[in-house]
């Protein structure tokens, strides 16, 4: 996927003033940032949730600026919210089915793919008649990263993978990811936590109010003193 000059935001607050990044297939590339910097504004720009109001964004080689969040999710596209949003009154199995509610092919394809994600996260399977929003933080972002999954995406975007969870969460989480995208599916992560996202992904893009600052491959960037003083507190 290819951004280049996006700009976006709500109503008359512009956000974005002329993103431009590269997410090479095959790779984990991560955006990072400070609070409000707009993050979360470009994952909804991309995946057709706020309107692009300059730049192009192209995905899977076609311009894809200013198709809807479906037609996105069609052309391959996983948009794993920040806080989850999983749905309340669905139990586990019927929200990670939500996620291949556009797919068209067999049934029995649909079933293998939700034995895949039980088999990566077995507590989903042990639990799938429970309400999703009962599960605790770390099984939630399972449960929204596996209904990612279920949509078939070529392109997984996560926003705040670790927010609210221990450690150990995260480790579990994050070696989710890496086996994900050894199946071959990109990862377009935004994370608060530098140090995680850096330990994830090859490609790191800063964000500063809307802007890419720093940009790079994380190897480099881990040793950049700007990036550890101002973002990994080193
Ligand atoms: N629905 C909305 N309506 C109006 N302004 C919004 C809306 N969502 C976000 N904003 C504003 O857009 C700016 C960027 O917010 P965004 O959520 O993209 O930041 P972020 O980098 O994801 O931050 P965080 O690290 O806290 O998640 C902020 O100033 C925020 O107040
Ligand atoms: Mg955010």
């Amino acid at each position: 996927m290819k951004i280049e000059g996006l700009q976006s935001g709500y109503g008359d607050v512009q956000v974005l003033w002329g993103v431009d990044l590269e997410v090479p297939a095959g790779e984990i590339t991560c955006i990072v940032g400070s609070n409000g910097a707009g993050k979360s504004t470009l994952l909804r720009t991309i995946s057709g949730m706020v309107a692009a109001k300059a730049g192009r964004i192209t995905f899977c080689g076609k311009d894809m600026t200013h198709s809807a969040p479906d037609a996105m999710l069609g052309a391959g596209l996983a948009h794993v919210p920040e806080g989850r949003r999983l749905f309340r009154g669905m139990s586990i199995r019927d929200n990670l089915l939500v996620g291949a509610y556009l797919r068209r092919d067999a049934r029995a394809d649909i079933e293998r793919d939700l034995e895949a994600v039980y088999a990566m996260f077995p507590i989903l399977k042990e639990r799938q008649q429970q309400d999703a929003t009962t599960l605790s933080g770390g099984e939630q972002q399972m449960c929204a990263i596996g209904r990612g999954i279920m949509s078939r995406p070529q392109l997984l975007m996560v926003d705040e993978l670790s927010l609210g969870l221990a450690p150990r969460a995260v480790e579990k989480l994050g070696d989710a990811l890496r086996e994900i995208n050894r199946t071959g599916l990109t990862i377009l992560l935004v994370e608060q936590d530098v140090v995680t996202a850096f330990e994830l992904a090859r490609h790191a893009y800063v964000i500063e109010t809307g802007r890419v600052g720093i940009a790079g491959e994380t190897e480099v960037l881990s040793a950049d003193p700007r990036v550890r003083q101002a973002y990994m507190g080193i």
